[in-house]
Formats: structure tokens, C-alpha cells, sequence
């Protein structure tokens, strides 16, 4: 055991990890080193980061730090002055760049994407306009993408929809899993903002079991789907405009079976959100948010909950949105009970993209 200490007691040990990074590990015989190996690895004692050490008739078996106290039962535990470490994978980036043949402007190759199951999104700068095909060719296979789409003007319009060139493939159609839901779009068509995942999880688990939600901008059903397979409401009412998000909408019920909580509405809310109905109203839009707060509260029972979403350049906030969300309220007949303001993500340098929950009852 060339160079490793000796570690008596875990306190020594506790003492070490404060001064530098250790290295336990446990010593045994070859002969039993086959029984001792699986009772570590059932309770996840072994360091994966680290090789065995084999030396003459000794192993080291790498002991996880956090693990010693469990495992010094099955051995000594010493530390290891020169362990040995796994060879790691390289970075798919690593691999990429390595493949490009275009020198210097290897810089400027995208380091970041987009990646739904096997349908890729790249951002490529226009000093690399030639290069695009060979681009993507080489993501594509190294990131296992059967599509590539090059992201030319973001998202935009009424209906949100992404700006996409295809470079590789002719279908971006995808089931993308996340939360335990399964979102199936059409990449090229159909916008998913992985920055919102946060609030998407959120709002799967918020108490809405016994609620009547109506979702005023649906899409393919961001929100509402992963609520009703989490909180299982009484029921909701989605709403979306675009025909085909519309289309997805409807499969993605059906894939999620949730088809006996959500009811989906095609057409502008303004005209086939039912009113006076809901619990909770979800305004998960952006750009002109504020021009549909009437509607939201005509939708709200006596007493409810909005989430009410908009962009907003960082020096306006909290007010701008809150002060939206107050005045609405007031023109409405309710008053608000408790409001909060939270931030989604940076939507673009010095705006971001927020959500109100207001709590709001009906005056007399
Ligand atoms: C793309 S989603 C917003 C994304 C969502 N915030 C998320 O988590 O990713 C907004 C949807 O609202 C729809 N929409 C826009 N105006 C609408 C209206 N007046 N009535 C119903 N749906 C509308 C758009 O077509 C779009 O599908």
C-alpha cells in the first residue's frame, strides 16, 4: 500500500476532508474481495469516479467520503495518496469541434441547444452561413439528432411561433418527456421554452384538486396538462387560438389521458373562455398580456386565483405588472386579497418574463 495512509477514525478523516480532497478507500484480501465488492456496491459506498487498485494479493476498493462511517465495517479504510481516476467520456461539444475543418471560426461554432429527443435546435451565427449543412450533419451525429433546425428569428407573433430553417431531416416532430408529462409538437412550427420549466413543475403541484381552472393561452397544453396529471383537477378548460397547436393540444390529452379532466376550446378566448366559472385562470402569455386581464377576471367565480404572465423591463418592476394586476382587479369589482410577484427567466438583456399569482374576492 505504497504511499496511503493509514485512516483510524473517521474524526482523522472528517479533519482531512476540511484541509484537502480525500480519497478513501477500503484494503482487503483478493480472496474476499468479490463478497465485500457487492455488499459496498449495495449500499453505494463505491466511488464510481474512481479505478480498483489491485496490488499483489490486496485490492482498494474507493470508498465515496460521505460513505466511510457505513463502510469501515467490511475493512480498513486508508486513504489513497495517488488514487486512480475513471476516463471520462469528452463532452460532446469536445467531440464536435474536433470534427469541424474551418480553423479559427471554430470559435464562433454554437456551444449551447436545443435538443428535444432527436429533434435539435442550433443557433448559428451568420459568419458561418457556409458552413451550415456540414454543421449540422456533424451535431446530428454526434448528439443523435435524425432533424436539425437552425433557429433564424427566435419566436414571435401572435401565436408564438418559432422562425426555423431545416438544415438536416424534413420532421421535427417530437414527444418530448418532462415531469413525468409527454408534450408531442412540432419543433418547427410550435414554440417550447425549456427556461419555464420551473414554472411549469410548480404549477403541476399546486392544490387545484378540487378547482375549475380555465387556461386562457393553452398551447399544446404547457400548463394545463401537466396539472391534470398531477393535481387532477375537477376540470379545465384550455384555450388556444392557433389551429395547430390546437391539433396538439387534443393528442397530447389523449396521450397524457387526461381526456376526462381537460376540455379544449379552439378560438380567441375573448370569445370561448366560459365566465364566471373558475378557481383559477392561468394567462401564461407574453407581449400583450395586459390587454386580456378584463377577460381574465370576467372568467373568475366570486373568489379566486390569476396567474397572470408579461415581459418587463427589469427597472419597472415590481410595479409595472402588480399595478396591472391591482387596476384590472379595481375596473373588475374585486379586490385582491394577497399578491406575489415571481421572475420565470431573463427574457432577453434587461427584460424578463414574470408571473403574478393574485389572490382576488368579489366586493360587495
Ligand atoms: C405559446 S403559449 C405560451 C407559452 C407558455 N407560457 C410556456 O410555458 O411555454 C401561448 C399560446 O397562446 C395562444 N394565443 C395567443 N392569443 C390567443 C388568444 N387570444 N386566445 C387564445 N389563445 C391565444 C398562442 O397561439 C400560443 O399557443
Amino acid at each position: 500500500m505504497a504511499g496511503n495512509k493509514f485512516v483510524g477514525s473517521i474524526h482523522n478523516l472528517d479533519l482531512f476532508s476540511y484541509l484537502h480532497t480525500v480519497y478513501p478507500a477500503i484494503r482487503i484480501q483478493k480472496s474476499c474481495a468479490e463478497d465485500i465488492r457487492k455488499k459496498l456496491f449495495e449500499i453505494r459506498a463505491v466511488d464510481g469516479e474512481r479505478k480498483f487498485i489491485r496490488d499483489g494479493e490486496w485490492v482498494e476498493i474507493p470508498i465515496r467520503a460521505e460513505m466511510v462511517e457505513e463502510a469501515k465495517k467490511y475493512g480498513e479504510i486508508v486513504e489513497q495518496c495517488k488514487p486512480l481516476f475513471k476516463e471520462r467520456p469528452p463532452a460532446p461539444f469536445d467531440i464536435i469541434e474536433k470534427r469541424m475543418d474551418i480553423g479559427e471560426k471554430k470559435a464562433l461554432l454554437p456551444r449551447k441547444w436545443e435538443l428535444f429527443v432527436d429533434v435539435l435546435i442550433l443557433k448559428i451565427p451568420e459568419q458561418l452561413e457556409k458552413h451550415k449543412l456540414k454543421i449540422a450533419e456533424i451535431y446530428a451525429d454526434v448528439l443523435g439528432a435524425r432533424t436539425v433546425l437552425r433557429d433564424v428569428g427566435g419566436i414571435g407573433g401572435e401565436y408564438r411561433e418559432p422562425l426555423v430553417e431545416f438544415l438536416w431531416g424534413d420532421d421535427a416532430e417530437t414527444v418530448h418527456l418532462e415531469n413525468g408529462v409527454r408534450f408531442r409538437f412540432d419543433a418547427s412550427k410550435i414554440m417550447f421554452s425549456s427556461g419555464n420549466i420551473d414554472e411549469r413543475v410548480r404549477m403541476a403541484y399546486l392544490p387545484s384538486h378540487n378547482e375549475i381552472i380555465v387556461d386562457m393561452f393553452a398551447g399544446i397544453g404547457y400548463f394545463s396538462i401537466p396539472m391534470a396529471v398531477h393535481s387532477r383537477p375537477k376540470k379545465i378548460c384550455a384555450c388556444e387560438k392557433n389551429p395547430t397547436s390546437f391539433k396538439y393540444l387534443r393528442e397530447n390529452i389523449l396521450l397524457n389521458r387526461v381526456e376526462g379532466i381537460i376540455e379544449p376550446l379552439l378560438g380567441d378566448n375573448r370569445e370561448v373562455c366560459p365566465e364566471n366559472i373558475a378557481d383559477r385562470v392561468i394567462m401564461g402569455y407574453v407581449g400583450k398580456t395586459h390587454l386580456f386581464l378584463q377577460k381574465g377576471f370576467s372568467v373568475l367565480k366570486d373568489m379566486g386565483i390569476i396567474h397572470y404572465h408579461e415581459t418587463c423591463p427589469e427597472e419597472l418592476l415590481p410595479q409595472r405588472p402588480i399595478l396591472r394586476v391591482r387596476a384590472n382587479a379595481k375596473d373588475s369589482g374585486y379586490k385582491v386579497l394577497g399578491i406575489n410577484l415571481r421572475k420565470i427567466k431573463s427574457y432577453a438583456p434587461g427584460i424578463a418574463h414574470i408571473v403574478v399569482d393574485a389572490k382576488v374576492e368579489k366586493r360587495n
